[in-house]
């Protein structure tokens, strides 16, 4: 079976879409809490856990930045739990982590080995929670992803789409450069890297769309997508201040994952075209 964390999330609902349902079990937060090692042994007493695909999260960096305290068992104990309830039972652990683990400074794509720098406190957590996920050995991946659209959940193709519809005119960052990823597809490459994971293997990978955008060019596409007259404005980070500091430039280099799983990524407005139908075909439903 394969324990999806976190399963009414944005990521985690994609996955719920691209696993039948009988391999599954996708506990809300109420059924299973993961900074609740009781909860875990009781949720899934009984059950053979082959993989955990660790979904659960608190991704409000603003709110974090007040308050990171608050985020500590959800974005390290409960990855702690989850690896060590996997290595326990010879299950996978897949943990996701951001972009955001990163300083911004570079301007060549970040590879797995490069030095971390968070700037926010939900950059300093995640990267906290990859490093405890890894010191509990058992077979674990690590993913960061970014930038995250899809037609569950809240994010920002639909933010950006709602503000579209109120206003004539929409100012959106230019200067924070990074890699969108469509968490469909997200969802089906990790579906299919499950088969090849090797028992033992401990490692971060890297996994977004191609492409490259700012904040602003993903807003642009977006009202363009949806069929809106809208204007975008591009702004700079400090004409919209934000508690939490976001790196100027955090794109993904993909070459590892890639290579080890031999997967064929799509660039990301290809990927967006198809979101936005998801969204508009889910709407309807
Ligand atoms: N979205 C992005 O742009 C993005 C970018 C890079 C990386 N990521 C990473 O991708 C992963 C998935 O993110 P997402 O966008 O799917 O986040 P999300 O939409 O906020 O979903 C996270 C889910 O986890 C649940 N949760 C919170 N605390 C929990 C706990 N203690 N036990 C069990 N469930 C808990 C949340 O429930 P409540 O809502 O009820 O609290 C929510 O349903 C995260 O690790 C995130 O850091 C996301």
């Amino acid at each position: 079976m394969i324990l999806i964390t976190g399963a009414k999330g944005l990521l985690g609902q994609e996955f719920v879409q691209h696993i039948p349902a009988n391999q599954i079990l996708s506990p809300s937060k109420e059924e299973l809490d993961i900074t609740s090692r009781q909860e875990l042994q009781h949720y899934t007493k009984g059950k053979k856990i082959d993989v955990i695909l660790n979904c659960a999260a608190n991704r409000n960096a603003e709110q974090m930045e007040m308050d990171p305290g608050q985020s500590r068992a959800v974005s390290i104990d409960g990855p702690r739990n989850l690896a060590e309830f996997a290595r326990d039972n010879g299950a996978a652990l897949i943990h996701f982590s951001t972009d955001y683990v990163f300083d911004g400074k570079s301007n060549i794509p970040y590879k797995e080995q490069d030095p971390t720098g968070p700037l926010s406190a939900y950059g300093q957590l995640k990267r906290q929670g990859e490093e405890a996920v890894l010191e509990a050995g058992g077979t674990v991946l690590v993913i960061r992803t970014a930038w995250l659209f899809s037609a569950y959940g809240k994010d920002f193709v639909k933010t950006i789409r709602s503000l579209a519809q109120k206003n004539k005119e929409i100012r959106v960052i230019f200067d924070q450069v990074g890699s969108p990823c469509y968490a469909g597809d997200l969802a089906r490459w990790v579906v299919e890297m499950l088969p090849q994971i090797k028992s033992g293997t401990r490692e971060i990978y890297h996994l977004t769309n191609e492409g490259v955008c700012s904040w602003y060019d993903l807003a642009y596409l977006t009202v363009k997508g949806f069929g809106l007259a809208t204007q975008v404005v591009p702004i700079h980070t400090h004409e919209y201040p934000q508690k939490a500091i976001r790196p100027h430039y955090s794109v993904l280099d993909k070459s590892k994952i890639k290579r080890d799983f031999n997967l064929q990524l799509r660039h990301y407005s290809d990927a967006l075209t198809e979101c936005i139908k998801q969204i508009i075909l889910t709407e309807k439903k």
